[in-house]
């Protein structure tokens, strides 16, 4: 095992949290075995997956299409593709939209694609499928590059020194780990500043945050339609990239992209040209959850915040660390470092709580613990209840104490 893994295998070999077998759900409720939990590692944000107008929508798509087209999409796309386009264009406010299967196939070919042997300036807790893009381009002629998250002197130090063109900065927007909201608006102005190109990966930030507006529900601002447009952005010089495998519960991914750089990947991105298309039924959710979107997208996501104030609001309350600056659905609490992780996982299962474990090396060793996503499908008792068990592990010392530049209570 090397020292890479060997934490994970710890988790793999030692935790029922790890690789388990769901062998039922109800609601937001899962049962593994003989246990019912209650499942706080889903990222379905608007709970989606379990909405009757949209499992409805899927079977006269199914009669109409089959099941999978199995054509890679430089051999043909049903006309459901097209359609998906054009209406992501309208509600994201972006120039042009390429609807591929998934983020980590986006990552993997479109990155290398744009950058070919350029420099990549990557921020240090993008996710890790955009570092896979990134060392696959380095392996094929590009300089990879690595900015401290945050840290836009770093930053601009490493955009004034870049010397291979075309340079391209890759970070994550709602990011996957600490659920906060970069502030895309100074990360634009500087690469804009040195000619550069923004890649950002919104897979969690798209369908929860969008555009603001003076009566706005939530801070989550309106319409769900993700961070360029939440940042008061306009796509100049900014890559979007976002997926419908999170709060939209398909299997689906896009680029938001001027149509000069769709049409360029559509002979360069080998995702575009080899791979397999995705499902029917995922065009069809997309496409049904574009219309509850627009129906009652701003009511669930106000649900959401709702429930996510909840448990933030006790933490704080109880001046426990989180990682979170913003008050997306993505909770992680680090553990005290004197207590074992699969040691505090058995002690969620006991109190019927699944969650997400964050293990090292996916997390520096100070922040393993564990992640909560919450979706508008769980109940405000469901939340009652983990904060019980919260306020449990805390008092026993097993979640680390707010550091001191952290938020305090909210009302
Ligand atoms: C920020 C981010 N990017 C990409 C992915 C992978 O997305 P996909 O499943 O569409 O490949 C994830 C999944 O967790 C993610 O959190």
């Amino acid at each position: 095992m090397t020292a890479t893994t060997h934490d994970i295998e710890d988790l793999r070999l030692h935790s029922r949290m790890y690789d388990a077998v769901i062998d039922e759900i109800d609601g937001r409720r899962i049962r593994i075995g003989a246990d019912w939990l209650v499942d706080w590692a889903s990222c379905n944000y608007l709970g989606l997956d379990l909405d009757e107008e949209i499992i409805e929508a899927v079977e006269p798509q199914l009669r109409r299409w089959g099941t999978h087209p199995s054509w890679s999409r430089m051999l043909g796309s049903p006309r459901l593709y097209p359609q998906l386009e054009e209406r992501l264009t309208d509600l994201l406010e972006a120039p042009d939209v390429l609807l591929l299967p998934t983020i980590s196939q986006i990552h993997l070919g479109v990155i290398p694609a744009l950058i070919e042997q350029g420099t990549l300036i990557m921020e240090s807790r993008a996710h890790r499928t955009i570092y896979d893009g990134c060392v696959f381009a380095r392996g094929r002629g590009a300089t990879l590059q690595r900015f401290r998250s945050g840290d836009t002197e770093e930053l601009e130090r490493l955009l004034r020194e870049a010397t291979a063109r075309p340079v391209m900065v890759c970070m994550d927007g709602v990011n996957s780990m600490t659920g906060d909201v970069p502030d895309l608006q100074t990360y634009a102005r500087l690469t804009r500043q040195y000619g550069a190109l923004l890649y950002v990966d919104d897979a969690h930030g798209m369908g929860v945050i969008g555009e603001r507006s003076h009566d706005e529900p939530t801070p989550y601002g309106r319409r769900g339609n993700a961070i360029v447009r939440h940042c008061g952005e306009t796509y100049d010089d900014i890559i979007l990239v976002g997926g419908f495998s999170k709060a939209y519960s398909s299997l689906l991914a896009f680029l938001a992209l001027p149509t000069a750089v769709k049409n360029r990947l559509k002979v360069a991105a080998p995702t575009y040209l080899y791979s397999g298309p995705s499902p029917v039924a995922s065009l069809a959710t997309v496409s049904a959850g574009l219309d509850v979107n627009e129906k009652r997208g701003d009511e669930l996501r106000t649900h959401l915040y709702r429930l996510t104030i909840k448990l933030l609001g006790h933490l704080r309350g109880m001046g426990v660390h989180t990682l979170n600056k913003d008050d997306t659905p993505v909770v992680e609490i680090p553990i005290s470092p004197e207590h074992d992780l699969i040691e505090v996982s058995e002690r969620l299962w006991a109190a019927g709580q699944y969650v997400t474990l964050a293990p090292y090396p996916g997390v520096p060793r100070d922040e393993i613990g564990f992640r909560i996503q919450l979706t508008a499908a769980h109940t405000d008792a469901q939340v009652d209840d983990l904060n019980r068990v919260l306020t449990e592990l805390a008092r026993d010392g097993a979640l680390r104490p707010a550091i001191p530049h952290q938020r305090g209570p909210v009302d």
